[in-house]
């Protein structure tokens, strides 16, 4: 706790060809395809040239259609479709050295042996890069592709994630870092006192165990969490190692810092043994009226129907039901993205948007924080959030990709390295030295 002497930690949140929802239109960006490893590569190389902590896959396990209960508007308007995360950061590890590799998995469309053994085998292969966001996924359209009609309530899917967790990690330690032998001589491969059967009985779940897998080089991969509810904090601050958040202000970051962090006691945790980094759009111009007319630009190529498919399926609502010409009417709590739904409702009435104009600001960052400026400029936000205990570093949203990530790692990072802010070179190998993580002792079940 308290950044003075700390460096800060950066993500890169790579989503599509860009964030904004205009950002695949951006003029002077290159055109990749979202279907060719090169991009991939491409995008992961800008960031480890950056020197970020790491970069990150985010999910939606169908193609947005809560809006009007059809993906006319998300298939006509944005990048849609997604390759698997987990998929990607497992051919990106072969072509990096360094940078951290994060990937999102549904703990209510998922089982824990499968998924403790995909991102066990990740660490492996990247020699300990790997990291897992844990979400409980956001709305039916996913469910409707797991044999349900209806996605499982706010509380219920937390339970769920609850034992997920539980069971994941006793997979993970169910080989002692040491059980490998592999000794010729006496035909010994590994030794079976030093692996461990989980028997695991529970409300959701019934997992025997050990993991196919043994123990990976971090111990155990990174946990990301990014839920903010008050259910969603509790999680995080039971489980998280890194949190990812949508935070419109210094001081709404300054109170969620506050809150997770108190809040890990509960869960005796070492306050700062958690990683928060609130998401941010840098649009990043030489002048600041360069930055200014790229940001209008953006915002002139993106439909609302884009914001407002992104935003249905965020709130797992149909807002296609109501006027665009009028402001969001006050809707029950959804049963989707609950942190996010309160950010917008207030966002909307703070600024008398109608639903057309919420969709174009949704549609460009997804209520995230833009922040429009030179380099400098930049770097000074980044700098009071970090040194006012509003965060332990950012988690970077491109407007577009690769041109708005290169131009952040050509720009703003030296502006950060030169205020001593962020690492010149990596010093260390696995995700864990990059974020200044112990590495877990296996908890060994006498069972
Ligand atoms: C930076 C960031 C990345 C996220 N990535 C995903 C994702 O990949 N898939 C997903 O279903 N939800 C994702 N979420 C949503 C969260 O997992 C969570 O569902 C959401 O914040 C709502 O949680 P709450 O209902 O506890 O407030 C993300 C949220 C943030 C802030």
């Amino acid at each position: 706790m308290g950044n003075i002497n700390s460096s800060m930690h950066l993500g890169a949140f790579l989503y599509a060809v860009g964030h904004h929802a205009g950002g695949w239109r951006y003029p002077d960006n290159e055109i990749c395809s979202l279907l060719d490893l090169e991009y991939y590569k491409k995008v992961a190389e800008i960031a480890e040239k950056g020197k970020f902590d790491l970069i990150f896959f985010a999910d939606r396990l169908a193609i947005p259609d809560r809006f009007g209960n059809n993906f006319n508007a998300s298939v006509r308007y944005f990048a849609s479709f997604r390759l698997d995360p987990v998929v990607l950061i497992t051919a990106i590890s072969a072509v990096t050295n360094r940078i951290g590799l994060a990937a999102t998995a549904s703990t209510t469309y998922n089982e824990p042996f499968a998924v403790a053994r995909a991102f066990a085998t990740i660490d492996h292969l990247s020699k300990g890069r790997a990291s897992w966001n844990v979400v409980t996924s956001t709305n039916d359209g996913e469910a409707m592709n797991f044999s349900r009609e209806a996605h499982l309530d706010h509380s219920t899917r937390y339970e769920r994630a609850q034992e997920f967790l539980e069971v994941v990690i006793r997979l993970w330690d169910s080989w002692e870092d040491d059980a490998l032998v592999i000794d010729r001589e006496t035909g010994v491969y590994a030794n079976p006192d030093k692996v461990h059967y989980v028997k695991h009985k529970g409300q959701f779940f019934q997992v025997r165990g050990p993991l196919n897998v043994p123990r990976s080089p971090q111990g155990r991969p990174v946990l990301i969490q990014a839920g903010s509810s008050d259910r969603g904090r509790d999680f995080a601050a039971r489980w998280a190692e890194v949190i990812f958040t949508a935070q419109p202000s210094l001081d709404a970051a300054r109170e969620f810092y506050k809150d997770i962090n108190g809040r890990m006691a509960k869960y005796n945790r070492e306050p700062g043994s958690v990683k928060i980094m609130p998401g941010v759009m840098p649009i990043v111009g030489e002048t600041e009226a360069e930055a200014k007319r790229k940001e209008a630009l953006l915002s002139d190529l993106v439909h609302p129907l884009a914001g407002l498919s992104l935003l249905s399926d965020s709130m797992n609502y149909d807002l296609s039901v109501h006027d665009l010409d009028q402001p969001l009417p006050e809707l029950a709590t959804a049963r989707g993205n609950q942190s996010r739904q309160k950010l917008v409702s207030k966002l909307a009435k703070e600024e008398g948007l109608t639903l057309a104009q919420l969709g174009k600001r949704f549609g460009a960052s997804r209520s995230h924080r833009i922040l429009t400026g030179t380099p400098a400029q930049i770097a000074d936000s980044f700098e009071e959030w970090f040194e006012k205990e509003a965060c332990d570093g950012f988690n970077i949203m491109p407007p577009y990709l690769p041109g708005g990530l290169n131009e952040f790692v050509e720009l703003v990072v030296p502006e950060l390295q030169k205020r001593g802010l962020f690492r010149h070179e990596y010093t260390g190998s696995t995700l864990r030295d990059h974020l200044g993580l112990q590495r877990p002792e296996p908890v060994i079940d006498p069972k």
